[in-house]
């Protein structure tokens, strides 16, 4: 399960800001980013628009085995294609987010992205987030964030995204299920982001990063 490359782990509960802090260490260390909810979504994109249940884990798993898919890295980010199609447009639809807490609780969902998701850091160094990356995906990695912020602060972040999202009950089903629930890996460095500013984060993460030694990616533009 080694990785060729360095892997940093951000996660974190819903709107706690993990994708804004990911996004731009990335940018920084010029590092690909790959958004691991991304992927559980298109999952949830596909059960909806196949109408199969998203708790119906038989059903779920036939329509995994009849259905094409493919997960690349282009330009530094992660872009998935279902049968030919990118599901992107819809990934943050009201109706993925109602039910995608519950695919992704599926054992044949995450033992199905755990290769796709590992094997994006054969190909580049890369920031990785989503709620069980330090703790289940890369758990050797030495690089691991949990982020995370009071309640009303992220019910008032996604509001101002404009986004309709059940944040709590969300969170309740992510840290409650079986497997690889959200969690806090022993080995991670909690950032509590309530009173920060996001260059705030960004700094300490890049602070804390190269205090463990991490060293950039190539740049591209020297
Ligand atoms: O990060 P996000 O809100 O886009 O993630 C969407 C859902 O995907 C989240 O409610 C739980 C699931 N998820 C997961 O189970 N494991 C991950 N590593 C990332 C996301």
């Amino acid at each position: 399960m080694a990785a060729h490359h360095s892997v940093i782990a951000i996660d974190g509960p819903a709107a706690s800001g993990k994708s804004s802090v990911a996004r731009r260490v990335a940018a920084e260390l010029r590092f690909a980013y790959v958004n691991s909810g991304s992927l559980y979504r298109a999952i949830a994109w596909l059960a909806n628009d196949r109408a199969v249940k998203p708790d119906d884990s038989q059903a779920v798993a036939k329509l995994l085995s009849q259905t094409s898919f493919r997960f690349d890295l282009r330009n530094n980010a992660s872009a998935i294609s279902i049968d030919g199609v990118d599901p992107e447009p819809h990934l943050r639809s009201e109706a993925v987010n109602n039910v995608v807490s519950k695919i992704s609780a599926l054992n044949v969902v995450r033992e199905f992205l755990l290769g796709p998701l590992r094997q994006y850091a054969e190909q580049a160094n890369l920031i990785m987030e989503g709620r069980d990356i330090g703790s289940a995906v890369f758990p050797d990695t030495p690089y691991k964030f949990y982020i995370d912020a009071s309640p009303e602060v992220r019910a008032r972040r996604r509001a101002a995204e404009g986004q309709q999202d059940n944040l709590s009950s969300r969170d309740r089903l992510d840290a409650s299920r079986t497997i690889a629930p959200l969690k806090i890996a022993p080995d991670a460095e909690v950032v509590d982001t309530s009173d920060l500013s996001l260059d705030q984060v960004v700094a300490l993460v890049l602070r804390r990063l190269e205090e463990k030694g991490l060293r950039r990616g190539p740049d591209e533009r020297a």
